[in-house]
């Protein structure tokens, strides 16, 4: 319980960053957020769960010497279970708050920030004023109340700001925390829990000489993505765990800004997942290795029976192509560096901004933490063969069966939208109105590549001028649009989905087969990760609520840049 507490107020942020960032071009910042007054409490909901859930600014000390000035998230149970909230030792990580089906959960969010936020749990299935939508963002000192019941099946969950054009700096200054749902079905399997069940929420951070964070600061950052240079786990470095030689289950979350990793132990023990982002997969399936991106989940059984005493096992990210466009990763010297040549100059500028200097590349192999086995025992529980059953999907079932709703990645020289279009309030646009209670396929595609043979027809859309001439222009300056062409991991609000197909251009395959063994899409699914040169057929529920749910990528920084949309369901 050393959750660290000391709260200075100083004002930290500086904004130097959008000077430097206006200054080679970038598109200035037009949103005019509306803010909605914040609610009240109702009544006649009857809690069985009831927080206090504070955003403040404070320092943690991270690595040795200086302290360092983040933002937080902290909480006090006020009614519910007495392991609702579940501290991380000298962690910045907001508490882990356990739920479980069918409670009703009431959270005052104070925001002490000096800046706007809201709360979003992704992963809920919660109503569309209690989703964290931007217009909902308080003010320093007001409050907003969330009253909903928890409709999710057994899962590991986030919470993480939501407020317009700056999730990705407060993400990145420390709020985020876990959501833990548990229900009867899992309950029954007798899973490792407890001591046996450990968090592993894994970021990446930079820090300067005075062991402050490092945010944005050049083109690459806000193009690709901030990434650090400084694995933490749980939010500490050189993270270590210790362990007995049993089973344990690893609830492991990507809550980095924009990395992706390639989950492998170094021993090439397989990876068993048991689950993803939705919860538990029927059965558990083992993998090579397994690829997790910025928002995405996973349910590991790590089983270190018949490990001696004093053996130590490092789950590594190894090495794979396709998370930047391939003249950034040209550029950081793993791809062919004889391609530069015939790129040419301006491709070769362009690569160095945006792959050059990173301390950590990314795709590169590097350790994210260590497992040392310290005591020996014979009291693991086996890994069932049966997980769960959840209701499937069939195309049949789909209102919009042959008229797919369209999620086109548009992706171009500091241009990160989707379908053409920046995010903006109240924009929705006809293939966005969505009715309640149906179950809708849509498509996730490079916009770049439309017409190019993937077969999405592109004429019943109800899209208008503005992404063709948006398209338009990316293929013009990147002669033929594929210049760009980077991972997304694309993240819908609301209930999970299933991925139904994959497709990859044939031009793409190599960087593919690197990552392709460690998609899991066996699963339910809020967050999918869209490889370059891939579509992605997924279909999903809209049930119960109706108002403004989001999508948008869950690389923050083209969250933040405006690849973000939102659907009207009604
Ligand atoms: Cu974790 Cu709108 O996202
Ligand atoms: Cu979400
Ligand atoms: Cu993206």
């Amino acid at each position: 319980m050393s959750y660290p507490t000391d709260v200075s107020r100083r004002h930290f942020l500086t904004y130097s960053t959008l000077g430097l960032l206006t200054a080679v071009g970038l598109p200035t910042r037009t949103w005019s957020g509306q803010i909605l007054p914040t609610n009240q409490a109702n009544p006649n909901f009857k809690p069985d769960v009831e927080i206090d859930l504070y955003a403040q600014e404070g320092t943690v000390s991270i690595l040795p010497g200086a302290v360092t000035r983040m933002m937080q998230y902290s909480a006090i149970l006020k009614t519910g279970p007495h392991n609702t909230l579940v501290h991380l030792p000298n962690s910045y990580l907001g508490p882990i708050i356990q739920l479980q089906k069918g409670q009703k959960v009431r959270i005052y969010f104070k925001n002490k920030l000096s800046e706007p936020s809201i709360v979003h749990w992704h992963g809920l299935h919660v109503p569309a004023d209690m989703d964290g939508h931007p217009m909902r963002a308080i003010n320093q000192g007001e409050v907003y109340v969330y009253e909903f019941e928890v409709l999710n099946r057994a899962g590991f969950h986030i919470y993480h700001p939501h407020p317009h054009e700056y999730l990705g700096r407060e993400l990145y200054f420390g709020l985020a925390g876990g959501l833990l749902v548990s229900d009867q079905e899992e309950k029954k399997l007798g899973l490792p829990s407890g001591e046996y069940e450990i968090p592993i929420v894994i970021q990446d951070r930079r820090f300067d000489a005075h062991n402050q964070l490092v945010y944005g600061t050049t083109p690459h950052d806000r193009m690709l993505g901030t990434h650090g240079d400084h694995i933490l786990i749980n939010g500490r470095p050189h993270y270590e765990l210790e362990v007995a030689s049993r089973a344990y289950r690893l609830r492991i979350m990507n809550g980095s800004n924009a990395r992706i990793y390639k989950l492998a132990w170094n021993d090439g023990t397989p990876m068993t997942v048991l689950g993803v982002d939705g919860g538990l997969l029927e059965k558990p399936e083992t993998r090579p290795y397994l690829m997790l991106a910025p928002g995405e989940r996973l349910d590991v059984w790590a089983d270190f029976t018949g490990r001696t005493k004093g053996t130590e096992l490092v789950m590594r990210s190894l090495s794979f192509r396709g998370a930047l466009p391939k003249m950034a990763e040209e550029q950081m010297g793993r791809g062919e560096r004889h391609g530069m040549g015939r790129r040419g100059m301006m491709m070769g500028g362009m690569g160095m901004m945006m792959g050059g200097g990173m301390a950590l590349p990314i795709g590169s192999d590097y350790p994210l933490f260590t497992i040392r086995v310290t005591r020996e025992t014979r009291d693991s529980p086996n890994l069932p063969a049966y997980l769960s059953r959840f209701r499937r999907y069939t195309i049949n079932e789909a209102a919009n069966r042959d008229n797919p709703i369209p999620i086109g990645i548009s992706e171009g020289f500091m241009t990160m939208q989707l379908n053409g279009r920046p995010y903006a309030y109240h924009d929705v646009q006809p293939y966005e109105r969505v009715p309640v209670n149906t179950i809708q396929v849509l498509d996730i595609f490079h916009a770049h590549n439309m017409g190019g043979g993937h077969g999405v027809n592109a004429g019943n859309t109800g899209m208008g001028s503005s992404m063709s001439s948006g398209m338009g222009m990316m293929g013009g300056m990147s002669g033929g649009g594929m210049m760009f062409s980077m991972a997304h991991p694309i993240h819908l609000h609301g209930q999970q989905f299933e991925i139904i197909s994959r497709t990859v251009d044939s031009g793409e395959t190599d960087g593919y087969a690197t990552v392709k063994e460690g998609l899991v899409d066996s699963g339910l699914k809020d967050t999918v990760l869209i490889m370059p040169g891939e579509k992605v057929r997924i279909l999903k529920p809209f049930d119960d609520f109706k108002g403004l749910f989001m999508y948008h990528c869950h690389n923050i920084e083209h969250e933040d840049m405006g690849m973000m949309r939102e659907f009207m369901v009604m």
